[in-house]
């Protein structure tokens, strides 16, 4: 929405179940220049993929082949279920062509507001002054929570807490997917707070969501995340709902559904 506004060109590139399509982005690339490509690297919102390192390299090596920004959106990278992180393109980056980005709002709490960014210093610093003449000041307040809280030890802990929350309660609404809306299809999450699916072909995900949340439950309709298309798509997320309460919720988006199609 915030690109739009600023009147840029979108050009749209296809999700896997490895991230984004790189193969259709070096399409793209072959069809006029592109400036920067926003990247969700890990537990995409809202696909629930993640990004392969072999394409993550790849991606690197295009930015500098053909002088674009990888702005890497990465505010979930702490929160995979098993293992440990995957390798930033940040990281990668010779090139200086990667800004990355990431935020406190889901180790934290989303009200903190705290965020950051890395990359090139001098690409940082036009930022920073950007910044300052927009907002003139961060919250330091709550800065200065966040600081106490890693210099605690309390964030690191409440990372482990959080992790082992989040996949309980993926993998409760996984099995109560598989059991009560058998058409869904979804790549399972590795890690985040969201899960994708899609439906039988011509179902209206925007009319479901007016029939679910009558019975108090909701959802983000496909449409409201693509450019195009989505209509028979929906977001779930996860991370509100207790693992003991996701077969009620996805027992009454069942009958939502029922209810939509008799
Ligand atoms: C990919 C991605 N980037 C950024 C954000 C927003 O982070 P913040 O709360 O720091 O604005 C979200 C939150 O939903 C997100 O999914």
């Amino acid at each position: 929405m915030l690109l739009q506004q600023l009147g840029v060109e979108l050009v749209p590139v296809r999700l896997e179940a490895d991230g984004l399509d790189v193969a259709q982005l070096e399409a793209a690339l072959e069809g006029g220049p592109i400036r920067l490509a926003h990247v969700i690297a890990n537990a995409h919102n809202p696909a629930g993929c993640t990004l392969s390192v072999e394409k993550r390299r790849r991606l690197v090596e295009l930015a500098a082949e053909h002088d674009f920004w990888i702005f890497e959106d990465d505010p979930y990278r702490e929160l995979p279920f098993e293992g440990e992180p995957l390798e930033t393109m940040l990281s990668m980056d010779e090139g200086s062509k990667v800004v990355h980005a990431s935020s406190f709002s889901k180790t934290v709490s989303p009200g903190v507001r705290v965020g950051y960014l890395a990359g090139p210093t001098d690409e940082i610093k036009k930022l920073a002054k950007k910044a300052n003449e927009t907002y003139i000041s961060p919250n330091m307040l709550a800065e200065s929570i966040v600081l106490e809280l890693c210099r605690s030890g309390e964030l690191d802990r409440n990372i482990e807490f959080v992790k082992g929350e989040l996949k309980a309660r993926c993998e409760a609404l996984v099995e109560a997917l598989r059991e009560q809306i058998p058409e869904a299809e979804f790549v399972v999450p590795d890690g985040g707070y969201f899960l994708w699916l899609d439906l039988a072909e011509g179902t209206d995900s925007a009319a479901l969501l007016a029939e679910a949340k009558a019975d108090g439950v909701s959802f983000v309709a496909g449409p409201d995340f693509m450019i195009e298309g989505g209509e028979n798509s929906l977001r779930l997320s996860f991370a509100p709902v207790p693992a003991d309460r996701a077969a009620e919720g996805v027992s009454r988006i069942a009958s939502a559904l029922d209810r939509l199609r008799s």
